[in-house]
């Protein structure tokens, strides 16, 4: 059954989310939706939800509510909340959102097309929220790539079962379950094909990839990858500290495309926090994994996602976070108020601290953060860095001035994902160019390249 019209998707949350939308975009093409930017155009909406905070969440419900009033002057209009609100309320979703045609979970993305094409026959309010142990295989789209597009997500794995006691993930996205490597391998090849130069691959607990199917480790997986040709460079999100492994350090360390950087979320500097959040380490054994990190790879950027005010979080346990961040120096941070979520056990945890508090110690940290990460932007000034060209920038700084007639401002990013513009004549989206830092930014390193371009050798 095909359909006429505009599809437009509003995604909320984090890069897992990015890739699902594309999914379902993928899904509402094949069904005959045209994409579209423009709300107004739309015949069909879209919002691809997150619920790992209330902030995030209320997003959701606020976008989605104002259909209610132009469904009544265009009521063909087909409103749909997927992913993990949609997940977590399933069919209450209707009762703060009377007018949604369909709630489709994290899980029941393969069914997409099948709920359209009731709607279409006449039923209402559907909900589908079942479980799936597979994740939803399509092939990349690759016919609306153009120059501009460098990087992409690819999940390789999906679902947890650390049960952080702060944590919705494991009740919205379910067990951990792994795509195979060649399905992975395949993928990441076409897109390299269709011009694409980097991937982040994606799994809320990538260090367990493959491990209940039997499939090859993660580090193995990195290894084929990095033979892809064509691309140039790889990253992946989120690493839990307890299983970052030596294989995985020795991966980052030999594997010429997987960049020098690692994201590995520390939420608290605190013995009592971490134990309270079922974290599984203590402080001394994340700093003896960043140790072995930066012994065996001493230029490694490293970044961490930190939660304040987690429930009877003194004012110790916080300064506690803060010295951590201190000793480590981090290259950049995460930070966030913990925000209490019905489904994970700490909304039962008694000594809830005030709102007005948490938001002190984030600015609080954020601010010290800042000073850091300007500390660790002007120790890149002087180096020679290989940045991957992602666009042209439309930033000015004064010595920075473009001079000859086809002189354009560019930017990139390090492997460390520090964002460097500078400007050039020749360099094209895609290409890798050795740029000599001369001025850092608490945002932004400043520089000039030293050659033309290098054609990707890096
Ligand atoms: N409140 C605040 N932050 C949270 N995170 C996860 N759950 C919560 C919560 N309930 C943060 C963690 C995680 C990141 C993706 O979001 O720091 O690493
Ligand atoms: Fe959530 Fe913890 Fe799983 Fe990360 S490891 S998704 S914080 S439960």
């Amino acid at each position: 059954m095909k359909f006429n019209g505009f599809a437009y998707i509003n995604t909320i949350g984090c890069q897992m989310n990015v890739y699902d939308s594309e999914k379902l975009l993928g899904i509402l093409n094949s069904y005959g939706f045209e994409s579209t930017n423009d709300l107004e155009k739309a015949d069909i909406v879209v919002c691809n939800t997150c619920s790992i905070r209330h902030k995030a969440e209320e997003k959701a419900f606020s976008f989605l509510g104002r259909f209610a009033k132009i469904k009544k002057q265009k009521p063909h209009l087909i409103t749909v909340m997927a992913g993990c609100v949609a997940q977590q309320e399933g069919k209450k979703a209707f009762e703060r959102v009377p007018h949604l045609d369909i709630v489709l979970g994290t899980r029941a993305f393969a069914r997409f097309g099948q709920h359209l094409e009731a709607l279409k026959a006449g039923k209402r309010q559907i909900v589908d929220i079942e479980d799936s142990s597979m994740i939803y295989e399509s092939e990349p789209d690759t016919s609306c790539f153009d120059e501009t597009q460098v990087s992409r997500f690819v999940t390789i794995m999906q679902g947890c079962e650390n049960f952080c006691t702060y944590c919705v993930v494991p009740y919205v996205r379910g067990a951990e379950r792994s795509r195979s490597s060649e399905k992975i391998v395949e993928e990441i090849t076409l897109l390299a094909k269709a011009g694409i130069k980097e991937i982040t691959l994606l799994g809320q607990n990538v260090n367990s990839y493959g491990k209940k199917e039997g499939e090859i480790s993660f580090p193995k997986l990195l290894e084929k990858i990095n033979a892809i040709e064509g691309l140039k460079r790889i990253r992946f999100a989120t690493s839990h500290p307890k299983d970052l492994s030596i294989d995985l350090i020795y991966a980052i360390k030999e594997l010429v495309k997987v960049c020098n950087h690692l994201h590995l979320p520390v939420q608290s500097g605190s013995n009592t926090i971490l134990k309270k959040m079922n974290r599984g380490y203590t402080r001394k054994i994340y700093k003896e994994k960043i140790a072995l990190l930066k012994k065996e790879c001493p230029q490694i950027a490293l970044s961490t996602d930190i939660i304040v005010g987690f429930p009877s979080e003194t004012r110790q346990d916080y300064e506690d976070t803060k010295s951590l961040l201190q000793d480590i120096e981090f290259d950049s941070i995460f930070a966030f108020a913990y925000s209490d979520r019905s489904s994970a056990p700490a909304a039962k945890f008694g000594d809830q601290i005030a709102e007005k508090e948490k938001k002190v110690r984030l600015n609080d940290l954020l601010g010290m953060q800042d000073l850091v990460t300007q500390k660790k932007n002007r120790e890149q000034i002087g180096k020679i860095i290989d940045v991957l060209v992602e666009g042209k920038s439309l930033k000015k700084r004064d010595g920075f001035e473009l001079s000859g007639k086809n002189m354009e401002q560019m930017m990139g990013r390090t492997e460390s994902n520090k964002i460097v513009h500078f400007p050039s004549e020749h360099v094209r989206i895609g290409d890798i160019v050795s740029v000599k830092i001369e001025n850092a930014y608490p945002h932004s390193l400043w520089g000039h390249p030293m050659e033309r371009d290098t054609s990707g050798v890096r």
